[in-house]
């Protein structure tokens, strides 16, 4: 018998938020819990949860019809669609902020909503996490991704546990030429953080178990604002990491959360922000427009589908809705104070290739004829 393959998809979108980029408000969950409940009447999707981080409205789809399914991306581009309309009408701000194109062609990637998928093959039990960010970049995923699956002082397994001991593939996207490496590890550990270092250019993508090359992890790597040609907003990336059996354990995939550190993005896309691990309730972006926020949510996959509760509700924890990510936040505030007493300084502010919104070429054009050779 064929193994059973079950695609986890999560979709997600700015389509407009309330006060200004803060928070997606009610009327729009309401369209994307109707659209996506109907689709699972349909038979298109098995499982659904609908949540969001700061002004990202998150679709979580579980399914049996593989990545880059055309249906499933049109589930999501429609539901955006309207969403954006209803933004529009309520004069939410940035109604359709990430829609980039009109015209739908058959895949969301590349029309500025961000995408994760993967398609496994079902383990006696497979408990999966998804990550979701607002305010900040694909590249602030490397760090905890290589605490992850390569660094022996996070994970216990990968010096204890003769299943996970192995090592991982990490697929590499050098988002500047638009190429992509897999490099292996521990072997290739000082090759993979001489370039995922540069956490601007250098995204992991994707990592596989080296033994067997099971599928272990897949991140969302859109540059938005070169889709778009100018400034449209980070990426506000989001992630899918499977669990326990021969993989890092959930709280081997947890415990980088414990401490803050600092990721691209938060005001204007500008600037260095500490990323600050919350519950969903907590997931709505204030000061500073940040700092910038990240959840996780954790579920199993079973028989293709979300396991869900007596009453058919898919059962979801809220993974950083916890006292043991309080020191995390907490250190979040501090550094967040500590780096906006620098103001417009670097290394507060991005450095000049990096920023979203810049003046520069103004002040530049304005004072060229008063700078004289020094
Ligand atoms: C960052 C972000 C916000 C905005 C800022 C200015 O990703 O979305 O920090 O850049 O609030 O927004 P506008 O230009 O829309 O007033
Ligand atoms: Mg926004
Ligand atoms: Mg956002």
């Amino acid at each position: 018998m064929m193994p059973r393959k079950t695609t986890i998809s999560l979709i997600k979108c700015d389509v407009g938020s309330l006060a200004g980029h803060h928070v997606v408000p009610e009327p729009l969950f309401n369209i994307a819990g109707k659209n996506l409940k109907k689709a699972k009447e349909d038979g298109l999707i098995s499982s659904c949860h609908v949540f969001n981080v700061g002004d990202d409205l998150q679709l979580l789809m579980v399914h049996e019809r593989g990545e880059s399914n055309p249906e499933i991306h049109k589930l999501a581009w429609d539901t955006f669609q309207e969403a954006a309309e209803k933004a529009l009408k309520l004069k939410l701000y940035g109604a359709g902020q990430d829609l980039l194109k009109t015209a739908f062609s058959g895949n969301v990637r590349g029309m500025g909503p961000g995408v994760a998928e993967m398609e496994i093959e079902e383990r006696g039990s497979d408990p999966v996490v998804v990550f979701a960010a607002d305010k900040t970049s694909t590249g602030a995923f490397n760090l905890p991704l290589f605490r992850i699956f390569a660094d022996p002082m996070n994970t216990a397994g990968l010096v204890i546990d003769p299943g996970v001991a192995g090592g991982f593939k990490f697929e590499v996207l050098d988002t500047v030429e638009n190429k992509c490496v897999v490099l292996r590890c521990p072997e290739e550990m000082y090759e993979l953080v001489g370039l995922i270092g540069t956490v601007g250019r250098y995204m992991i993508s994707r990592i596989w178990r080296a033994r067997d090359g099971l599928i272990c992890a897949v991140g969302s790597v859109t540059k938005l604002s070169k889709i778009a040609g100018k400034y449209v907003g980070k990426d506000d990336p989001v992630m899918i990491v499977r669990a326990q059996r021969g993989l890092p354990a959930l709280g081997e995939i947890l415990v980088p959360f414990m401490h803050s550190y600092l990721v691209a993005g938060w005001m204007r896309g500008s600037h260095w922000g500490p990323l600050m691990p919350v519950g969903v309730k907590n997931a709505k972006c204030t000061v500073f427009d940040g700092p910038p926020r990240i959840v996780a949510l954790g579920f199993q996959v079973a028989n293709g589908k979300i396991a869900s509760d007596d009453d058919g509700k898919p059962m979801v924890a809220d993974l950083f809705d916890d006292p043991a990510f309080d020191m995390a936040r907490r250190e979040a505030v501090e550094y967040a104070s500590m780096l906006r007493r620098m103001g417009e300084f670097e290394p507060a502010r991005l450095g000049v290739g990096q920023m979203e919104y810049t003046t520069l070429p103004q002040i530049l054009e304005r004072l060229k004829e008063r700078f004289k050779p020094a």
